[in-house]
């Protein structure tokens, strides 16, 4: 069986970005595969964060992974913290990465320029830790949306570098990105894409948001002069409203525009925020359940991070006997 693995920060709920770009597509591959997800926590602290908010973020997070399809039974499902093995492997791997290389990555560029109070190591050597987090599995098939896809590439880079140095070991994992839905744009500007970060609020639709903020959000949408909802270039706003609509209820292009024929985008924008807000109804009433029963949380992310050791420590060994440790026993 191929072996998945995924991984999402825990800053705050999930955007509607990572969860059509992502998190909705990881649970169906739980049927088929050997999965592997976490709340890449390590990741997160290259931005500064508030202790006991990151603490509960970090738990909201699991709970929300777990609401929104991930099995604890079916999958391994931790915390990236509590697996020692990735930032191991991490040091290692870094050793096979070259300044130039991180120095190219685009979320480095725009993070370091959003942050330049704070540009710290981890931030910059962050790919690394992610390398790491994805080869520690020998991971065959990476889950993402469309900004991760540098990223993975640098990982596949870095494992070639380091088979080529002390012989074939790593595989090369392949980047799985949906064809719909892998970058949800701005609501307030549909070039940019819609994140987590962004000043306005009405940008971004948050999965917690109730259905009234959902629909609020939506008929604010920016959109174009035009007044038919079709599939165009130069309307990036209605494109991106048909993208996410056509990812919740399943219709094509061609269905919206004949349904929505000889309507105006107020119409439009209302279904599309009713579908979105219905679409997410059962991932909040499971996750209020969740957050409601720690114990049994902690039992899951307790055993996920113990079968999650198991796999990565013969990585880590094997890897640092290649590298020419001594080995410890
Ligand atoms: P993160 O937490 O920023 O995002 C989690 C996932 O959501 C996707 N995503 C989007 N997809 C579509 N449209 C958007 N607007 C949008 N915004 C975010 C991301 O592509 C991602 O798949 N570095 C990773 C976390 C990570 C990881 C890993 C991922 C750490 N280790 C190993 C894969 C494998 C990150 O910060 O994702």
């Amino acid at each position: 069986k191929k072996l998945i693995l995924s991984m999402i920060q825990p800053t705050g709920t999930f955007t509607l970005g990572n969860y059509l770009g992502a998190v909705k597509n990881w649970g169906p591959l739980q049927e088929e595969f050997n999965c592997v997800y976490a709340v890449a926590d390590l990741h997160s602290i290259t931005v500064t964060q508030e202790p006991a908010k990151l603490r509960q973020n970090s738990l909201q997070a699991y709970a929300l992974l777990i609401a929104c399809g991930m099995d604890p039974k079916k999958s391994v499902l931790f915390f990236q913290s509590h697996n020692c093995n990735h930032p191991e492997l991490s040091w290692v791997l870094g050793c096979s990465t070259q300044f130039g290389e991180l120095q190219r990555m685009t979320q480095f560029k725009d993070k370091s320029a959003k942050h330049a109070d704070n540009i710290n190591a981890g931030l910059f050597t962050y790919p690394v830790l992610m390398a790491a987090d994805i080869l520690a599995y020998n991971a065959d098939l990476v889950p993402i949306g469309a900004d991760q896809k540098q990223h993975l590439e640098l990982a596949r880079n870095i494992a070639q570098r380091f088979n080529q140095r002390y012989g074939d070991f790593f595989k090369l994992p392949e980047p799985y990105i949906p064809k719909m839905g892998a970058k949800v744009m701005s609501l307030q500007d549909p070039t940019k894409k819609m994140s987590k970060s962004d000043e306005n609020p009405n940008a971004c639709i948050l999965i917690l948001d109730d259905k009234d903020t959902i629909i609020r959000k939506f008929k604010r949408a920016v959109t174009d002069s035009d007044t038919e909802v079709r599939y165009a270039e130069g309307k990036d706003g209605i494109n991106n409203l048909m993208t996410i609509y056509s990812v919740v209820t399943g219709k094509t292009f061609e269905d919206i525009e004949k349904d929505f024929a000889g309507k105006g985008y107020g119409d439009f924008k209302m279904a599309v925020g009713e579908a979105v807000a219905d679409h997410l109804e059962p991932v909040r009433t499971e996750f209020a359940r969740l957050m409601n029963d720690k114990a049994y949380l902690k039992e899951c992310y307790t055993a996920g991070a113990e079968k999650a050791r198991i796999i990565t420590q013969r990585t880590v060994s094997k890897v640092y006997h290649k590298v020419g440790f001594v080995d410890p026993k």
